[in-house]
């Protein structure tokens, strides 16, 4: 049956988070300080809060992202040849890509690489409507643990995005790992556009994520409810709290979900124990001056090219070149 419904999306690639899922949630519940990593937040109920956050009033860098693209897509479309590929980490609904591939033609295919299925299936759904001769080449598979392209489009020309500053999910050594590797996909001759979230007042990124109605507080709850879901858990939702701090020393939003008393949960037999506001760490959002973008960038290989940025200096959008 899975392989059915996967088999449907004719996917090049299939690396399950599956298998690894339990075996991070118990190391991460091990650990003295418990954190969860955020890679399991995207489950098709997880996936569908997320498009909600997007939409929040105080969520700003999806609306200050799509207006750079809507600005600059035809400069950042700029030279890519014909027969390039455009590969997407990430892709989610791959809404923002739309705005870029309206500046693209004759791309060889568009390879959107995600953990969400039913995201996959939803994009390529609707990108068969507004662009009917564009092949679209799904890989359902997490981006950070393997990259691998299709054979036959292994010597084209690779263009790169990777947007929603979904970098500055990653501390920062694991964030230049990553790029390298991105080079390394996107070698010999291509180049990358990745979005990053800019450093601003405290209370505006706080507030961006720990939205008045709450969608935020219910995605990080799906985390634990995708553990009694999924690994047999007992957590309590109703006696965890999310939470949102801004970090200065860190540069990075963190999330947590709080216990509110002392409490035990098991997921798949075995028990946790929690203290009263003791929390679950299970996301961190970095963010970057124009500058410290680009020094993380330099020490992944990659050369600067041109940077976008909206008229409220929210958000940047970076041109990053191979050679
Ligand atoms: N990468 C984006 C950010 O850090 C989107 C995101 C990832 C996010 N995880 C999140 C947004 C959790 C809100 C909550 O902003």
């Amino acid at each position: 049956m899975w392989m059915d419904t996967k088999a449907r999306l004719l996917p090049d690639v299939i690396t399950g988070p599956d298998q690894d899922f339990a075996a991070s949630v118990i190391d991460g519940l091990s650990l003295p300080r418990k954190s969860l990593p955020c890679r399991f937040f995207y489950d098709a109920r997880g996936s569908e809060l997320f498009e909600e956050i997007t939409r929040l009033p105080e969520y700003y860098p999806t609306r200050a992202e799509i207006a750079i693209l809507e600005t600059y897509a035809a400069e950042m479309a700029g030279n890519t040849v014909e027969n390039a590929v455009l590969v997407e980490l990430g892709s989610g609904s791959s809404r923002k890509t739309e705005i870029l591939l309206g500046s693209l033609r004759g791309l060889a295919a568009y390879v959107p690489i995600d953990v969400s299925q039913s995201a996959l299936a939803e994009a390529k759904q609707r990108l068969s409507g507004s662009f009917p001769t564009l092949p679209v080449r799904p890989i359902i598979g997490d981006f950070s643990q393997r990259l691998a392209l299709p054979e036959d489009l292994a010597s084209a020309e690779k263009l790169g995005f990777f947007p929603g500053s979904t970098i500055g999910n990653f501390p920062p050594p694991a964030a230049s790992a990553l790029l390298a590797a991105m080079r390394e996909l996107l070698s010999p001759d291509g180049r990358l556009i990745v979005g990053v979230d800019l450093k601003k007042d405290a209370r505006a990124l706080v507030q961006a994520y720990n939205d008045a109605q709450g969608v935020t507080a219910d995605f990080n709850l799906n985390l634990l409810a995708r553990v009694n879901r999924e690994l047999d858990g007992s957590f309590d939702l109703a006696c965890f709290r999310h939470e949102a701090i801004y970090n200065p020393r860190e540069g990075r939003i963190e999330m947590h979900l709080v216990s509110c008393k002392d409490q035990a949960a098991s997921v798949r037999g075995r028990w946790f124990w929690f203290h009263a506001g003791e929390t679950i760490h299970t996301e961190n959002s970095y963010k970057y001056t124009i500058g410290q973008f680009q020094e993380l960038a330099r020490t992944a290989g990659w050369h600067r090219g041109r940077v976008w940025t909206d008229a409220g200096k929210l958000f940047s959008v970076h041109e990053l070149v191979v050679g």
